[in-house]
């Protein structure tokens, strides 16, 4: 079968002139290789599912439609697990998501608790319900990858005003995959303190062979637990707004409590490009995998080559890359020298709180030569 890695389609020229905010928040001359979006084209099923959307002139609200079906006959093929679709409930986006969720399953003021180094934004979106956001430090392993504590959480877990702990598996920025032990530890542990368990599994398509990944909801204990899928990153569709918020079986009532009014935020095109991706863009996404997979690896020799001081631990998933910059001597933020002296933009580690310190993370998914220029450009800023 003839593979083409979806990474290598679209030269520097063809990018510059997209108007994401990955292209365009930077001035021309700097490189970005920051936010969650992809150097690749569409995957021919979601272009064709949008381009017949276009010629119907289908751009009204959105309807969650049969993207709950689609979503749970990947989830089946490729984890073995088989979510009920009358548990799913349309949303924008994953964040909104748990925004409207945590809003319905705990009380102002009250504790959330989630694993450290923490996705920028849910530092501010927590705090912008009126909940209180606290870091949960996960552990460095021999591996060099930061994963679950399992000892700190349960400690964590007994404050009283901790209600919501909110798991991210596959984890960003720490790339790391929990085990199936690990997960059960930690929803039986929910369970026992009597805490809401939150799942977002936006990246769970985008797992490397050699780690599986458990859906949290596909365990027993875990039936009061909800779960957050989309197509936007595996698909690079985050600009169509189209996500699922899915309850386990005894969780039902709170995804139907969602307001409507979220359930609006969603873009019918997200819909319609997100039910063709689970439905028919399992071939592009095992491409992209390899061609990721072939990035990670890249990644280690450049660094081998070039910056020798970085501490890097290929991720388990995802093709962001957490760096430890801490030995360079930079400061806090290495990311604000490499976007200063070497005209290339990283995310800020200490935007991901205060393990981020020292840190800096790197979105691969991109062409070889792009993220050879990007390695060049950070070697170029210590000269
Ligand atoms: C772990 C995680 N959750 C949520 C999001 C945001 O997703 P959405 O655009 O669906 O809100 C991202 C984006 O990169 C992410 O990495």
């Amino acid at each position: 079968m003839v593979t083409v890695n979806p990474l290598i389609q679209l030269d520097l020229p063809a990018l510059r002139r997209r108007r994401s905010m990955k292209w365009c928040r930077y001035p021309g001359d700097v490189l970005p290789l920051w936010v969650a979006e992809m150097d690749t084209p569409l995957a021919p099923p979601v272009a064709e599912a949008l381009s017949q959307a276009v010629r119907m002139g289908d751009t009204g609200y959105a309807d969650v439609g049969q993207l709950a079906e689609a979503f749970a006959g990947f989830a089946h093929s490729r984890f073995g697990w088989w979510p009920d679709p009358a548990h799913c409930v349309l949303v924008g986006d994953v964040a909104q998501g748990i925004a409207e969720v945590l809003r319905i399953v705990t009380a102002p003021g009250d504790v959330v608790l989630i694993g450290g180094p923490t996705y920028s934004p849910f530092r501010r979106i927590i705090p912008n319900i009126g909940r209180v956001l606290r870091e949960n430090p996960m552990t460095r392993g021999a591996d060099g990858r930061f994963r679950l504590d399992l000892g700190r959480l349960a400690s964590d877990l007994a404050a009283p005003e901790v209600t919501a702990y909110l798991l991210v598996n596959p984890h960003n920025p720490a790339g790391s995959v929990p085990s199936r032990a690990d997960l059960v530890a930690v929803a039986t542990l929910c369970e026992q303190h009597g805490v809401r368990l939150l799942s977002d599994e936006i990246h769970a398509p985008l797992v490397y062979a050699g780690r599986e990944f458990v859906p949290l909801l596909s365990l027993p204990e875990a039936s009061r637990a909800i779960a957050f899928v989309s197509a936007s990153k595996a698909w690079n569709l985050a600009g169509l707004k189209s996500a699922l918020a899915v309850a386990g079986p005894a969780a039902a009532a709170d995804v139907r409590a969602i307001p409507e009014d979220a359930q609006v935020a969603a873009g019918n095109l997200g819909v319609h490009a997100s039910e063709a991706a689970f439905r028919a863009g399992g071939p592009w996404l095992d491409d992209l995998l390899a061609g990721l997979d072939q990035n990670r690896t890249l990644l280690e020799s450049l660094f081998a080559k070039h910056l020798p001081g970085i501490r890097y631990a290929p991720p388990e998933a995802t093709f962001l890359a957490w760096l430890d910059c801490s030995e360079l001597g930079l400061g806090d933020d290495p990311a604000a020298h490499f976007l200063e002296r070497g005209r290339v933009a990283l995310s800020s580690g200490p935007e991901f709180g205060p393990m981020g310190r020292g840190f800096a993370r790197l979105n691969f998914a991109t062409s070889p030569e792009i993220l050879a220029d990007g390695v060049q450009r950070m070697a170029a800023a210590l000269a």
